[in-house]
């Protein structure tokens, strides 16, 4: 993708999420009367982190990983199976009535697909006024109609295509206006799940510089999940890398991409296309052997060690994740967490 230039990130506040050892377990049960449990999908395993306020949060991992999971949690459309949340200091999971729809209203998601996730019959000026239909209290005292114009606008699309349906609309224009409906309420924090992994490339930078543009001037605060390190770059203040249902490393942007410390950040890292050919010579990739393991039966110890060039008699029977390590410069769930070496891994 076109990536707007790198600025220097401004220095971000206070956290205004903080999410701590969260845990869903999804159960896998057997029999067709009597259901009994035989195991259960790790799909998010031990996740802590916090969201600075005015920060992007990159969190990047393979599919499977548990990121949309982790994202459905923090929107409260899933039960964690243990651990703790706070919005503004607020417990996310122990709310109830008044008090959630607030959290619920201050923490909105756009998705990954503007194609499935914006209803077709419905006018746009309906999509984006929808959230006032469910929230009242928070719908606009004047004009709504007035108000999903600002939105419209706003996004960068025309107010005076509020009546028109979203297939009159491209990829790009619909991913702003679920961009727009997401904003309705006046939420703080967006969780943006592959907002952009549906668009085409060139389309991609222009959508991440509406966000960024949004943030700027909303002061809003942003978990962007994505594939792929080249995408959350320009935008994340820090990226959170997750394997198997845990963060394996975390750090900020020059952390990640110039100070990767975990063999499976490197590997995500070697992978990342490079535009100039010389460099592309030298890129030094490394390729990860066979497949994510199952969530349902994740390795012991260390969870990447099935397929880490790195891994040691030690890695199959300690997890790394509990081991702490002295002067840390950041997280690093790794025995062996250093600086790639220039030589190729074999
Ligand atoms: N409702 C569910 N019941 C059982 N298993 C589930 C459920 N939702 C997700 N999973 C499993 O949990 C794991 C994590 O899934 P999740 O969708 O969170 O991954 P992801 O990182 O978002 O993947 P992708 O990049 O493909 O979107 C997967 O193994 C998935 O099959
Ligand atoms: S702990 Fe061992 S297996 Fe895991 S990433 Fe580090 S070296 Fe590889
Ligand atoms: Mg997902």
């Amino acid at each position: 993708m076109t990536a707007p230039a790198s600025q220097p990130k401004k220095v971000r506040g206070e956290p205004i999420l903080a999410v701590r050892d969260l845990v869903k377990h999804f159960p896998i049960t057997r029999g067709v009367i009597f259901q009994r449990q035989v195991g259960a999908v790790r799909a998010v395993d031990g996740v802590s982190f916090d969201l600075r306020r005015g920060e992007t949060l990159g969190i990047v991992g393979e599919s499977g990983c548990g990121k949309s999971t982790l994202a459905r949690l923090l929107m409260r459309l899933e039960m964690p199976t243990s651990g703790a949340a706070t919005l503004e200091g607020r417990d996310l999971f122990a709310a109830r009535g008044a008090q959630l729809r607030r959290l619920r209203r201050n923490m909105q998601m756009v998705l990954q697909d503007p194609y499935t996730s914006l209803n077709p019959r419905m006018t746009v000026g309906d999509i984006i006024g929808e959230p006032f239909e469910i929230h009242p209290e928070a719908a606009p005292k004047g004009s709504r109609q007035r108000r999903v114009q600002e939105l419209l606008d706003m996004v960068g699309l025309s107010p005076e295509h509020i009546n028109r349906y979203p297939h009159q609309f491209s990829g790009g224009q619909r991913q702003r206006i679920g961009i727009a409906r997401a904003l309705a309420l006046r939420p703080e924090v967006l969780v943006c799940d592959e907002p952009v992994s549906a668009l085409d490339v060139s389309i991609q930078a222009q959508v991440i510089n509406l966000l960024e543009q949004l943030q700027d001037e909303l002061g809003l605060s942003y978990i962007f999940i994505a594939h792929d390190l080249s995408v959350v770059r320009h935008i994340c203040d820090r990226v959170a890398v997750m394997y198997l249902g845990r963060i394996v490393e975390l750090g900020t942007e020059a952390e990640i991409y110039q100070r990767a410390t975990h063999p499976y950040t490197q590997a995500l890292l070697s992978a990342v296309p490079v535009p100039d050919p010389e460099q592309r010579d030298n890129q030094n990739m490394i390729r990860l052997i066979g497949d994510v393991p199952s969530p349902a039966n994740p390795p012991s110890g260390c969870r990447f060690r099935t397929r880490c060039w790195k891994a040691q008699d030690v890695c199959a029977t300690q997890d790394p994740d509990t081991v702490p390590r002295a002067a840390d410069p950041h997280p690093s769930a790794c025995h062996f967490a250093e600086l790639r070496e220039p030589a190729s891994p074999s």
